[in-house]
């Protein structure tokens, strides 16, 4: 399975902080904001991911995740020049994909929670349909929503409805079967100009082939789009962090776990640090930390 990572956007609503920098190079505590959605596709299985954003900040994504070997992965890279909507992903990673199954996750979505990594593993080895991840919200007219019946099949599936018939957001982590690329393609602009996900995610309904998974109430869903979602994102990893003594999103770790790299090989990644972060990777080793 491919894993795509769009972390494309102007950041407007985080207007002047992403004028310099794109929004998801931005810092949520310890860690740059991509390595959430980098980990929740590891965590899924995906070792192959397509990272997608705008042309001004392709140097600084390669700087910061290379090639991906360090960490047992294989990270390719194409740009986005304008923000034409999240399903246009699959317009730039056509060939990438190819006639695999994939999973596309949006670079602003974090998610913590018991119970995620068996989702995500059970997500990461199904190969028909699409399926997404749904999750009860205040604020319905800001997402994607769904409508889902009694036997959690879904009705009906609307962007940013102005009267959303459910409180169910579609989050932003999509696995389709290989037909997504053809969906994608066929796909016409929205009212607001973009080719949505939404539509993508409908046309797999109206086929009968739209799976959604309720995430439960104990996970958390995250975004960090604007300033107090993204100071609010930071205080949240911290406390847990602090409280529990464990990371959130640590890639070499999440590698290390999954067995993508050796002992020997999170040592490295460890001495490649001289901070807290480094001697946190020689704790999860169980040696000292110094
Ligand atoms: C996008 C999608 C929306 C989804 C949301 C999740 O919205 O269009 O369906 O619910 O991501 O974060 P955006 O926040 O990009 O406007």
């Amino acid at each position: 399975m491919k894993g795509i990572i769009l972390a494309g956007g102007r950041g407007m609503r985080l207007h002047p902080i992403t004028r310099g920098v794109s929004k998801q190079l931005l810092p949520v505590y310890d860690k740059p904001m991509i390595f959430h959605p980098v980990t929740t596709l590891m965590l899924a299985g995906i070792r192959d991911i397509l990272i997608i954003c705008m042309p001004d900040s392709l140097d600084a994504y390669r700087r910061l995740l290379g090639d991906g070997k360090d960490w047992g992965m294989n990270f390719d890279y194409a740009v986005q020049p304008e923000a034409k909507g999240l399903a246009e992903a699959y317009i730039i990673g056509a060939n990438y994909v190819g006639d695999e199954p994939s999973a596309l996750a949006l670079g602003d979505n974090m998610f913590y929670g018991a119970g995620l990594r068996g989702d995500l593993e059970r997500a990461g080895q199904h190969t028909t349909g699409a399926q997404v991840f749904a999750f009860q919200v205040q604020n319905p007219s800001e997402f994607g929503i769904v409508e889902i019946d009694a036997s959690n099949r879904a009705i009906s599936i609307e962007e940013k409805p102005q009267k959303p018939r459910s409180n169910w957001a579609v989050t932003g982590l999509y696995f389709y079967d290989s037909d997504v690329v053809e969906i994608a393609r066929s796909v016409k602009p929205s009212a607001r100009g973009e080719l949505e996900i939404t539509s993508v995610n409908e046309a797999y309904l109206k086929a009968g082939r739209l799976q959604v998974n309720k995430l439960a109430r104990g996970t958390a869903w995250l975004d960090a789009g604007t300033f107090d979602g993204l100071i609010q994102a930071s205080q949240f990893v911290q406390t847990i962090e602090k409280r529990q003594g464990h990371k959130v999103a640590c890639p070499e770790e999440v590698a290390w776990r999954c067995g993508f790299i050796d002992n020997a090989q999170l040592e490295r990644l460890a001495d490649g640090y001289r901070n807290e972060y480094g001697a946190y990777l020689r704790g999860v080793l169980g040696m000292p930390s110094d």
